[in-house]
Parts: C-alpha cells; structure tokens; sequence
C-alpha cells in the first residue's frame, strides 16, 4: 500500500529487491504491509510496554541485550519456529531495536533457506541505521556480527511513537550515528544539527521525522552503490574502528564508544587528511550538545591490540574513515604502524 499522511518512503533498490523505509509510519498499519501468516520476533521490553498491540499476533519473545544476538540464542528461535509448524508461506516481523532486528533479518534468510521478513524499527539507532541496508548477523565468540547475511527487509517501519518511552542513554546511541552521517556525508545537515538542538533533543516531531529522513536518505544512497561493503561502505564506519575497539575495552554503550572514536578520527584527519582545526572543533563541539562522550584517554597500545582484532582489518593495515572537511569523507587504507604512529604523534 502507499504511505499515507505523514510518513516519508525510501527506497533501497539493489539487485535483488527493493526495501521500503517508512519514516513516520504507525504500527497500526502494519497489517497493511504484511501478507500471508505473520509471527512476530519481538523484544520483551517492546512487549511489555505495548502488549496490547500485540496480542493478536502469534509472537516469539526475545531478551534484550547482545547476548540474544548468539547460537544458543538462535536455536532457541529455531525451536519455537518449528514448534509452532511456520513454513516457507509466513512472513517474519522484526519488532525492537537492532537486535531484535539483526536476529529477525538472520532467522528469516535462514530458517527453511529463507521467508519474507519486514521490521518494526523502534529506537533512534535502530531508524537511522540498525534496521537498514541489510545487514543481519549475530556475535560469536566476542566478535560483533561475524556471523551474518546481507539481505534487505521488505519494509522497515520506524515509527517514531516508540522514540518517546525510549530510556535516555537509547537516544544518545541514536544521535552519535546521526553526528557521523552528516560528518560523512551532508555539512547542511550538520549545521542543522546544530542550530536546532533544542527541539532535536526534545523530540520535537518534525524535526526528528527530517533527521531519521535525512539519515535514511543517506545510508540508502550508500547501500545502493555499495550494498555487501566493498568499498564506499566503509564510510559508514567513520569512528567506529576506534569506537569498537573501546567498546570492548571499556563496555561502554556503542554510541558513546563510536562518538569516542570520531574524535579519534577527527584528530587523525587533521594530520592526514587535511581536516581544518576549526572543523574539528565545531564536530567535538556538536557531540558533547548532544550530550556525547569527546574524552580520548585511552592507551594506544590497548587500542592498537584491539584493533590489530577487528574483524575488517587486513594482514597489516585496515581501512580507515576520514574526513576532508565537515561532510565529505575519503577511506584510507592504513598500516597499523603508520596508524600507531598518528595516533602516538597525537596523544
Ligand atoms: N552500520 C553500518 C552498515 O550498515 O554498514
């Protein structure tokens, strides 16, 4: 059907299928994208604030946190699946954040070598990025995401009703990745960002509907150039090589841990790739607005252990996101020793 009223659509078009991301869409009409039997893969704090939505769908409950994103995880799903005798005609529903959606998205490509699936986005993180551009995976043996699909949902509703019962630090999550997006990609919606904090933070509706708009916009023209990461991706990871490294040191939340990092990467274009100084300024400036971590005081030979482990490093260098100035990005290729070196130059 066609969104109505005030939901925004993009399309991800890719050789395979096309994804619809509706931006501002309710719940309630989620009826009107699904066809055939549907079950729902649901986190339990999504359940219990809004059970009863839910209590006309067959529904499978999922814990949230990362530990849900394992193998023991999934055959638990697995064995509910088959207990409840779904097959190739249902359609499977991904209700909640990133996690929720992740272990959605890899259930459906598996389960019976594939059923149709479409997402319920819930949180800010999971609207601008989590749930979108296809990428479905769970964590094993303390690496993120190593294993996985790319296959894109149907649809993806992110309906911006949830964002409003969603804890504080969930938000903060969402807006680092919103501050990398228009680091990497759109100096108008940096500036915007910026003047209009107030009712960003606030939720003020049209402004969050234009900021998940505008991020949507710009992940789906990545994807749609470069949908399994073989390079222009990458850009998406700008302070998140850094970020995860301190993510696993530390145990902090993945926004907190990636704006760490893109302080990180900020200092690093400045040597290398010609970011102005008062460019850096104004995007450390901007994440604490938001009420994001800028601190970077962590030992670079614990980083540097870290990420000499990161799953997308090569034999001795890795690629790396940096900026040219505020919303243009270039990725690097970079030896770890040259890498080490910035990075001891710096600190
Ligand atoms: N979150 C990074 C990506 O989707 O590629």
């Amino acid at each position: 059907m066609s969104p109505t009223g005030n939901v925004s659509e993009v399309l991800i078009k890719t050789k395979a299928s096309t994804s619809r991301i509706l931006i501002g869409e309710s719940i309630e009409n989620l009826g009107n994208y699904v066809s055939g039997r549907a079950i729902l893969l649901v986190d339990k704090n999504v359940q219990k604030l809004y059970k009863d939505f839910f209590k006309n769908y067959d529904r499978i409950l999922i814990e949230p946190g990362e530990n849900s994103k394992s193998l023991d995880g999934l055959k638990n799903i697995y064995g509910q699946l088959l207990e409840k005798g779904v097959d190739r005609s249902w359609f499977i529903i991904g209700v909640g954040g990133g996690v929720a959606t992740d272990i959605a998205g890899f259930v459906a490509s598996t389960y019976m070598r594939g059923l149709r699936f479409g997402f319920v986005s819930t949180t800010l993180l999971g609207q601008v990025d989590a749930s979108i551009g296809g990428k479905n995976g769970i964590n094993f043996e303390g690496y993120k995401n190593i294993i996985g699909v790319f296959r894109q949902p149907e649809f993806v509703i992110c309906d911006t009703e949830f964002l409003k019962t969603l804890p504080g630090k969930e938000l903060v999550n969402g807006f680092s990745e919103i501050i990398k997006y228009s680091l990497i990609a759109d100096s108008e919606l940096f500036d915007y960002l910026d003047s209009s904090y107030e009712s960003i933070l606030a939720l003020e509706p049209s402004s969050t509907h234009r900021v998940i708009k505008r991020c949507v916009e710009i992940k789906a023209d990545i994807v749609m150039r470069d949908e399994k990461e073989s390079f222009e991706r990458r850009k998406l990871n700008f302070g998140h090589t850094i970020g995860h490294a301190i993510e696993k040191l530390s145990g902090i939340s993945h926004g907190m841990a990636v704006s760490i990092g893109m302080v990180a990467a900020l200092r690093i274009s400045r040597a290398v790739s010609g970011l102005k100084k008062e460019d850096e300024e104004r995007a450390v400036s901007l994440l604490r607005k938001y009420g994001l971590p800028t601190d970077f005081s962590y030992g670079i030979d614990e980083i540097m252990g870290a990420i000499r482990k990161d799953k997308k490093k090569e034999v001795d260098s890795i690629y790396f996101v940096l900026l040219e100035e505020l919303g243009k990005s270039v990725i690097r290729k970079m030896k770890f020793r040259d890498l080490k070196k910035v990075l001891d130059d710096l600190c």
